[in-house]
């Protein structure tokens, strides 16, 4: 049996091109597994960006009644926050004595910033160790990425290997699986959907508020009569990403024949998001509303992360010249 674990960034609370592009298919792929499988939210590397303490809190409870609400079986997943585990600081500093100055510079999640350097602080310098830590405090043997990351399980492995010729076998050197290509989700202004191009749907917010973000979905200004081109259309893209067959021939007809309005359009995948995510919005809804239910489930997961976590640090402590 394999070890299986990723680490989930929280940097707001995520949305429809998240849920689409990664959070659902890691659930199943959770859900499915024979293997262990372990999930954190990694909130300590949040604080290389996040200086509100407020917000911080929050992306951690957005991001966990998320995944909750699309069903992560918490009965087969060790889901825990990072910064509930705080040993994986102390492997975080081992791991930095190990590995070159000079590596580190070549790291994207620095170098991509480097250009304005009082801007970088010195954890975002060495996070690609404290995400090592995560990974071989854990024992993990396969780590699914996005593309992104691949840099960063090849300084894990490459820390690992040097600790491991060091002082004799201590870590497993993990495997990184690259999640497949992610679908592509087009944000409301025609763009791929990010919180950084301020271009999200959050199908979370209540009935009012998620109006008025698929409002903003940029359209041509064709009148009400004319017939309209769908397969050039980010509303209709977006709508058949959720629909079903019939529902996305029925707007394609719709679009084809006129008569059909972009506001029609636009209330039409209101009503798919609600009607689609209606126990999802519900999960989330009692979750958000009841977050002693997430503290309790995070702290389990971490009482069980926990008990990993110290078996592998002593065996490091031991290595390094520590009781
Ligand atoms: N850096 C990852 C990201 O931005 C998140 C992450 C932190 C992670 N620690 C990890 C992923 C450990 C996998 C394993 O998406």
């Amino acid at each position: 049996m394999s070890r299986i674990l990723t680490g989930i960034q929280s940097t707001g609370t995520p949305h429809l091109g998240n849920i689409l592009g990664a959070i659902i298919p890691a659930i199943k792929m959770a859900n499915d597994s024979e293997n262990e499988s372990y999930l954190f939210i990694a909130d300590m590397h949040s604080v290389t960006q996040i200086k509100k303490s407020k917000e911080l809190k929050f992306n951690t409870y957005s991001t966990a009644a998320c995944w909750l609400a699309f069903g992560l079986d918490i009965s087969k997943t060790v889901f825990y926050r990072q910064s509930d585990v705080p040993q994986v600081t102390e492997l975080a500093w081992y791991l930095n004595c190990y590995f070159p100055y000079q590596r580190l510079t070549l790291a994207h999640s620095f170098k991509d910033k480097s250009n304005s350097l009082e801007d970088v602080n010195a954890g975002l310098f060495t996070y690609p160790m404290l995400m090592a830590a995560d990974i071989l405090l854990y024992d993990a043997d396969i780590v699914p990425v996005g593309k992104d990351q691949l840099q960063h399980i090849e300084i894990t492995r490459n820390v690992a290997s040097r600790f491991n010729n060091h002082n004799g076998d201590t870590f497993v050197v993990p495997e990184s699986k690259i999640s497949k290509e992610n679908m592509l989700v087009i944000g409301t202004d025609g763009n791929k959907m990010s919180k950084s191009k301020n271009n999200i749907i959050n199908i979370f917010l209540d009935e009012k508020a998620l109006k008025k973000q698929i409002s903003n979905i940029k359209t041509d200004s064709l009148p009400l009569e004319a017939p309209k081109d769908w397969s050039n259309c980010n509303l209709y893209n977006i709508y058949k990403l959720l629909a079903d067959k019939s529902q996305s021939e029925i707007m394609k007809n719709n679009y084809e024949q006129g008569g059909y309005g972009y506001g029609h359009a636009k209330d039409d995948l209101l009503n798919l998001i609600l009607d689609k995510y209606k126990i999802e919005r519900e999960n989330y809804n009692y979750y958000i509303t009841n977050l002693e239910k997430i503290d309790e489930i995070l702290k389990e997961g971490s009482k069980q992360a926990s008990k990993t976590a110290d078996s592998v640090l002593n065996r490091v402590r031991l290595k390094v010249g520590f009781n």
